[in-house]
């Protein structure tokens, strides 16, 4: 079965809680429990990790080589200041999906660029929870 890494970077331990006019009211645990059920209606399996941290991050993607088959990746602010992490997907050569939960386009101009994004097969952005479900929905096609 192949088997996906979902990652959340920083700030993302505290959905449900953080700014929810932003954000929503669903937790990470909430949203995992999401992913866990759309991989298997797909056959893939699926693991998690979020840290606030960029190199635990980086870490964590090397480790996903030989583990898992692809990435969808929240990496939160990182996104926008990350070549760290940015290197690190390329590194992998894993394919990736860059997740957002806001619409980061229609927010302030910081968040327009994304280094990730270069990285990344495609980018979801601004659906909510439902943007892991589409992420992982368009990364099953892709593993077929
Ligand atoms: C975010 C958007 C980022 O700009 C922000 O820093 C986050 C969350 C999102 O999911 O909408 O932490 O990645």
């Amino acid at each position: 079965m192949a088997s996906l890494l979902v990652l959340n970077g920083p700030n993302l331990n505290l959905l449900g809680k953080r700014q929810p006019e932003t954000y929503g009211t669903t937790t990470l645990a909430d949203v995992e429990a999401l992913c866990t059920q759309t991989a298997a209606d797909f056959g893939l399996g699926c693991e998690f990790m979020q840290s606030n941290h960029e190199g635990a991050l980086v870490d964590a993607i090397h480790g996903a080589k030989g583990t898992h088959d692809a990435l969808i990746i929240n990496a939160g602010a990182y996104t926008h200041t990350s070549i760290a992490i940015l290197d690190a997907v390329l590194s992998v050569e894993l394919p990736a999906v860059e997740v957002h939960l806001s619409n980061v386009h229609s927010r302030e101009g910081f968040r327009h660029n994304s280094y990730l994004a270069k990285g990344a097969l495609g980018v979801i952005a601004g659906f909510g929870a439902q943007s892991y479900v589409l992420a992982i929905r368009a990364m099953a096609e892709r593993l077929k």
